[in-house]
């Protein structure tokens, strides 16, 4: 990029500059069972993304009825499961999702700022790991408009549309299942 001198006694010697962009630090990311204390990120996570993500694909009203806005921390607590996996980059919970013994995905999100980056992908072969030492003979979930497509990638076929409550409002979503 350029050139420069310096002298060392009578000697003027000259340099040149050289420079080569570095690449941002990557952040560590981990996968483990929850614990506790991880239902407060795990329930703000939830709402932040349904309400940043899953809008394009719900109208106001569905939203703010999923978000679930007068749900506490300590009624999350006590639905999760030992069977919830966090995905964490440099510590924080940026991904999470709950099974049951049976192969059902009960919850299944990405933080909204790490969309398409791979973490629905790394927790979904985590899950079908955990799903197959447990006798599961298929995974299967009630999957949002947004998140179909990422099921059919993973090998998901739709069993059935559905129309469900959640508050005063009706919610459409699809029954898929991924048989091994
Ligand atoms: C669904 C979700 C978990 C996927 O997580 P993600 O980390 O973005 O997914 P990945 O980056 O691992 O994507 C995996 C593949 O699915 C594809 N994919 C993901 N979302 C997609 C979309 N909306 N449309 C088309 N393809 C999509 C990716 O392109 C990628 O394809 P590739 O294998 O060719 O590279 C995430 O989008 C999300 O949090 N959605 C909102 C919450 C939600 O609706 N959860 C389900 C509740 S039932």
């Amino acid at each position: 990029m350029g050139e420069d001198l310096f002298q060392l006694g009578r000697t003027v010697y000259e340099d040149w500059l050289l420079q080569r962009d570095v690449q941002p630090a990557r952040p560590l990311v981990t996968l483990r069972r929850c614990r506790s204390g991880d239902a407060g990120p795990i329930l703000a996570l939830f709402r932040d993304t349904i309400r940043r993500v899953n809008r394009r694909d719900y109208t106001a009203a569905q939203v703010e009825a999923w978000a679930q806005p007068d749900l506490t921390v300590h009624a999350w607590s006590a639905r999760l499961r030992d069977a919830t996996f966090v995905v964490e980059a440099d510590g924080q919970i940026v991904a999470f999702a709950e099974l049951d013994p049976d192969g059902h995905i009960d919850c299944f999100f990405c933080h909204a700022d790490w969309q398409g980056q791979g973490l629905g992908s790394l927790l979904m072969e985590h899950l079908v790991c955990e799903a197959r030492a447990a006798g599961a003979e298929s995974l299967y979930a009630e999957v949002s408009l947004t998140a179909r497509p990422f099921f059919e990638r993973k090998g998901f076929a739709v069993e059935a549309q559905q129309e469900v409550p959640v508050g005063k409002q009706r919610l459409t979503n699809f029954r898929m299942r991924r048989r091994f």
